[in-house]
This record gives structure tokens, C-alpha cells and sequence, in this order.
């Protein structure tokens, strides 16, 4: 795909240095306190400067679960788009595309024209991101299957895809896994044939190296890691196990059977200075992961790929709750027959799943005291059934019950059908186009002489692309897509100046 041009803004306000964009921005917040039932409010202005390095950084990925669903699906889509693949299909001819991306196929609204007309621009324009087709690719998976075979079994893309790719996807063997069998189904045992030897410390090395060595051989500035295997169940957090940073290290020492794999996975690469994204919800970010994140200064995204259902319902419940509608019932059965469905279906990762379905209205929630007393809460159900037959072509089955005037009933009955993966796979590249875009970024207040800080290690900024979004701890969840979406486009615009889109439209609306 050819370069699209990035926004250039004229303003006393941005420098576009040789190293970096400087902007100075004003930050307004309303500080408000609750005296009985009323609230005064106190506006509060800051001005900050935000600096962004402009060149990206030489990015990989390493996908942990690279022969999955999900990482075979992105590998493909990365070397489809690369070789601008066109294939004949039923339909007529198709060309490989980046739909489904946030960074590749959305827009942002930049401004007005002179004529008053809303301009749109790509989201990638704002500020320069990674191109794609620049990102290499690793991996690990517990299936030492090289990625054509992954492709074929997992049974996702267009035999004229598998074909056009099969030469290139056969050259791409995961690298033997940390696998820790105890934390998912039993079932995923039987296609465990490419694991790591030695105890947990000396694998912990393994990874360790095999992310030294990607760097290396590709020659890359910056490892991205994700999880995008199983989901597995929770594991304990208790004192003296994974609370701190160094119970964590000295529990991986001693071999502790209740480090989960992901956790080890996360460990590698915080230690390797890399940034870790975990798409799936189990809560590999025990306390003592993210105290090592904070203390190496690598940022952590979490938790599990918001894809379809859960994107949804956090669109419809902040729709209905700011309508002033009461949800009282939000029922959601889903049924699936890839291997993530056959790993959900024992209890204990069906669990981990289910919690991270079901907190995604809590905000939206509590943001209304007029439809829900203190701890009311919507009854809320999640049911997933694995179905071997629909395979990656997930079936979702949503119903919302409301309240609304003199006591109606509103239902809204959702049938939502696709495959899994093809939603999944450019929430992926979004997420790591993000993060490393993140990672070029800084604030200091205006004027002051002090270094400029980075994001956070929790990178909550990229709440919009996970069901669960960590956030620092005593933070508030944004779960609402609109603010999650608006955090975005409100960086991206800071980035070169530009104060937050008000959608006030006084032009348009005065007499
Ligand atoms: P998948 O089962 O096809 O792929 C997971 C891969 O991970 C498998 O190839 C498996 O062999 C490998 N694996 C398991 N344990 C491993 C370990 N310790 N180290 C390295 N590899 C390991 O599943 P899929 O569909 O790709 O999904 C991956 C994850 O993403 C699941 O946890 C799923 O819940 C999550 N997810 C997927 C979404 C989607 O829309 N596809 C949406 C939200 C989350």
C-alpha cells in the first residue's frame, strides 16, 4: 500500500522537529465535589506539552499461539497486504485489505472545510505509525506445526488464499512453548508437541533468548509480544506466590506450579524491555507482573480482544443507560467450534472468560444514580457451548431487556455471526501499531524543565481493543467504546496540537 501523507497542522503550537513533534496543549478538567445532593464543580486548565518521537521504531510481533485461529489468521493478512494479494472467490475477485483495523481503515474527524463540510482524515495520519508491511513476525506455539499445516487445520481463510501463501506460510515454524498444561482444558494436551525442556527458570531464559535472537536476526528496535493462545484459568494470587515483583521471580526460581504460562511469558519480556499484550482473560497481570512492568518501565496491555459481542453490548448499554432506558436483563449465549471454543468448555477457562465478559457494564452502570440504587445491578448471563461444526464461524445470541415507561418491557434480540478470527486478527495489528506508538510518546507540563514523562506502564489508552482493560492500579475502567474510542482520537490530536473534538458545531447551529 502506498504511504498515505500525514496531516501537517499550522500552528504556533507544533514543532515538527527533525527527532520529534512538540505540541503544547491545553488539558481541561472540572474537579467536582459532592456536598449532600449537590455538586460543585471547579474547572481546571493545564497546559502540557506532548512530545512524539516521529520515527517508529523497527517493530516485530511475537505472537504467543502463532498457529492458532488468531495467529495464523494476522500472519496471513500481513503477507497478503504486503503482496497486494488479489483471489478469485465466488463473489469475483478479492483483494487483500486491512478491514476491521482501527490504525488502517477508520477515520477521525480532523475539522471543517472553508465551505463548513465535516474533513475526515485516517487515523494513521495523524502522526507517523508503522506501516504493516514493515512489521515482521515470530512466535511461539505448543503445536509445532509450521504455519501452512496451522492454516489448513484452523480452517479460517480462502483455499485460495491458504494457496497463493502456503510457499511463505511454510516457512514459518513456531518455536517450542512454555506450557504450563494445568492451566487450560485437558484437551489442548493432545496437540502439545513442541514444548520447552528444563524447569520454569530455565525456560523463562529460553524465551527470553528467542526474543534476543528474533530482535537480532530481523534486526528490529522494539519486540511486541502477545498472547494470543488459550485462555487459561485464573491463578491464584497470594502472598509470598506472584504479589510482588520479586515473590514472582523467586516463585519462577523455585518452579512454582502456580505460575500460569502467560505470566511467564509476560515476565520474558518485560525483562527484555519489551511491551507485553495480553488478548486473552485470564489475569496474567498478577500484581508482581505489573510491579516488574512499572519498575522495567515496559508498558502492559490487557486484558482479551474485544471482537465482536462484548464491542457490541458496550455500545448498546451506554446507548440505552444515556437514553435514560433501564437494561434489567442482558443475556448473552454464544456457541463456537474452533479450538478456543474447545478449550472453553471446561469450567475453569470458561470461567476466566465469563468474568471478563461480564464487567463490561459496570461503569455504565453506576454512571447513572436515576436508574440503579447503589449496588443494583442489571441480572447479567453468560453462556459459551462449543459446537465443533460452526468451527471459527462464531455465533453470538444476545438479549437486552429494559424498562421503560409506565412499566414497558423493550427486548432487543441480537444474532451476530462470523468468524472469530477475522475480526480478531486486525485487533491485533492495531494493538500493536498502538503500543508502539505509545511508546513514542510523552507529557510535561508547559514550560517546566523536567524530563518528559511516559505513558503509564498499564497502557489503558488502548482500552478500546480489549473486553477487560487494565488500568493503573486505583484507576477508573472506562468500559463505554464512544470514551474509549474518543481517548484515541483525543491523543492522536494532542499529539499536533489540537484540542479535543468538542462536536459543538456552533457554525452550523446560530441564527
Ligand atoms: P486457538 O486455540 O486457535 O489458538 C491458540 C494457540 O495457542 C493454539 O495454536 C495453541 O496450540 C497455542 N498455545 C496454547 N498454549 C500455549 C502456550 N503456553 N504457548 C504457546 N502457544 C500456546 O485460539 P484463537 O481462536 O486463536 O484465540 C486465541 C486467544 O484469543 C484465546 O484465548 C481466545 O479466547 C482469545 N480471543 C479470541 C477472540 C477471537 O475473536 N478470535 C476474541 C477474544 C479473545
Amino acid at each position: 500500500m502506498a504511504p498515505r501523507k500525514q496531516v501537517q497542522v499550522q500552528s504556533p503550537d507544533v514543532e515538527y522537529g527533525e527527532e520529534a513533534i512538540l505540541a503544547r496543549v491545553q488539558y481541561e478538567t472540572a474537579l467536582c465535589q459532592r456536598d449532600g445532593d449537590a455538586v460543585v464543580v471547579t474547572p481546571k486548565r493545564r497546559r502540557l506539552e506532548v512530545r512524539t518521537v516521529r520515527r517508529p521504531h523497527r517493530v516485530g510481533a511475537m505472537l504467543v499461539g502463532w498457529g492458532g485461529n488468531n495467529g495464523t489468521t494476522l500472519t496471513a493478512a500481513l503477507l497478503a497486504n504486503r503482496a497486494g494479494l488479489r483471489w478469485e472467490t465466488r463473489e469475483g475477485e478479492r483483494r487483500a485489505d486491512w478491514l476491521g483495523s482501527l490504525t488502517q481503515s477508520a477515520t477521525l474527524k480532523l475539522g471543517m472545510d472553508a465551505e463548513g463540510r465535516d474533513v475526515w482524515v485516517p487515523l494513521n495520519t495523524m502522526v507517523p505509525m508503522v506501516d504493516p508491511d514493515d512489521l515482521e513476525v515470530d512466535g511461539w506455539d505448543i503445536s509445532g506445526l509450521n504455519l501452512e499445516d496451522a492454516a489448513r487445520r484452523n480452517r479460517v481463510l480462502d483455499v485460495e488464499v491458504q494457496r497463493a501463501l502456503a510457499a511463505q506460510l511454510r516457512e514459518l515454524k513456531p518455536r517450542p512453548a512454555a506450557f504450563n498444561a494445568a492451566f487450560v482444558a485437558a484437551n489442548q494436551q493432545e496437540r502439545a508437541d513442541n514444548l520447552l525442556a528444563g524447569t520454569t527458570a530455565q525456560q523463562l531464559q529460553r524465551l527470553r533468548e528467542d526474543i534476543r535472537d528474533f530482535k537480532q536476526r530481523k534486526a528490529l528496535d522494539m519486540v511486541v509480544v502477545v498472547w494470543t493462545a488459550n485462555t487459561e484459568r485464573f491463578s491464584e494470587v497470594r502472598p509470598g506466590l506472584n504479589d510482588t515483583a520479586d515473590n514472582l521471580l523467586a516463585a519462577i526460581d523455585r518452579g512454582d506450579a502456580e505460575v500460569s504460562s502467560s505470566t511467564l511469558y509476560a515476565v520474558a519480556s518485560v525483562l527484555e524491555g519489551c511491551t507485553f499484550i495480553n488478548g486473552s482473560p485470564q489475569n496474567t497481570f498478577v500484581p508482581g507482573c505489573v510491579e516488574l512492568a512499572q519498575r522495567h518501565g515496559t508498558h502492559i496491555v490487557g486484558d482479551d480482544l474485544k471482537t465482536g459481542q462484548t464491542k457490541l453490548k458496550s455500545v448498546l448499554v451506554d446507548f440505552l443507560v444515556g437514553a435514560g432506558i433501564k437494561p434489567t436483563s442482558i443475556v448473552s449465549y454464544n456457541h463456537l467450534g474452533n479450538n478456543d471454543g474447545r478449550n472453553l468448555s471446561a469450567p475453569h477457562t470458561f470461567q476466566s472468560k465469563e468474568i471478563s465478559k461480564r464487567n463490561v457494564v459496570d461503569d455504565v452502570v453506576e454512571s447513572n444514580s436515576l436508574l440503579y440504587a447503589p449496588g443494583e445491578h442489571p441480572d447479567h448471563v453468560v453462556v459459551i457451548k462449543y459446537v465443533p461444526y460452526v468451527g471459527d464461524s462464531k455465533r453470538a445470541m444476545d438479549e437486552y431487556t429494559s424498562e421503560l415507561l409506565f412499566g414497558g418491557r423493550h427486548t432487543l434480540a441480537i444474532h451476530n455471526t462470523c468468524e472469530d478470527s477475522l475480526l480478531a486478527a486486525p485487533l491485533l495489528l492495531d494493538l500493536v501499531v498502538l503500543a508502539e506508538f505509545c511508546s513514542r510518546v510523552s507529557f510535561r507540563a508547559h514550560g517546566s524543565q523536567e524530563d518528559f514523562v511516559p505513558f503509564h506502564s498499564v497502557l489503558g489508552l488502548l482500552s478500546y481493543l480489549v473486553k477487560a482493560p487494565l488500568v493503573p492500579k486505583d484507576t477508573p475502567v472506562v468500559n463505554s467504546l464512544f470514551r474509549q474510542r474518543a481517548c484515541i482520537e483525543n491523543v492522536l490530536r494532542a499529539c499536533v496540537g489540537l484540542a479535543p473534538d468538542s462536536n459543538l458545531l456552533l457554525e452550523h447551529k446560530l441564527s
